[in-house]
């Protein structure tokens, strides 16, 4: 099932979310539906408090991301209460959007590699260190479990220049091609 998007100005954005009961009966469909809900808005990556629940999922897609990192195997796969260990190598830019904040893109230094651990949708238990765009994606993702979005990295300069468009995401005013919720 496609589920609306919480967008900038939802509460739910800003919680940080909570540990998921592995065996909840109704996880594997939570997944399922972030799944669609992903492809029907073109996104690589979406986090459950995006879809309104305050737990700590997100799936990736990144097969949009063959052309920018042609190296990389894409990877789809959903990452259940994961925990970023750690964060090294150079900070590397690159030009962020969200789903979460439509007709928005700016450019964000993450660190290139993390190590994290997770679950994924099989319940089996992970530990890995993950470069370039997946671990882009990743950090994104994971910024939405911990009540933070990609513009809260920028520059007090950038943020005042968005102020306008972030006011029109969260008063209903911007309308993207999928259904949305903002408060
Ligand atoms: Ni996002």
């Amino acid at each position: 099932m496609i589920l609306p998007i919480c967008v900038y100005g939802h509460p739910v954005l800003r919680r940080k979310a909570q540990d998921v009961d592995l065996k909840a009966e109704d996880l594997l469909q939570l997944i399922a539906d972030m799944f669609e809900t992903m492809y029907h808005s073109n996104g690589v990556g979406i986090a459950a408090p995006q879809v309104g629940k305050s737990l700590r999922i997100f799936v990736i897609d990144s097969e949009p991301f063959k052309e920018l990192y042609p190296e990389e195997e894409p990877r789809k796969q959903a990452f259940i209460n994961p925990t970023i260990l750690q964060r090294y190598g150079e900070e590397v830019p690159f030009s962020e959007g969200c789903l979460s904040l439509p007709g928005i893109n700016e450019e964000v230094l993450r660190p290139s590699t993390i190590e994290i651990e997770y679950w994924d949708e099989k319940l089996n238990h992970h530990k890995e260190t993950i470069s370039g765009g997946v671990a882009r994606i990743i950090q994104h993702e994971y910024d939405h479990l911990e009540g933070t979005v990609f513009t809260d990295h920028l520059t007090s300069l950038k943020k005042m220049i968005l102020k306008r468009k972030l006011s029109d995401i969260a008063s209903g005013k911007t309308k993207p091609s999928y259904k949305i919720k903002n408060h």
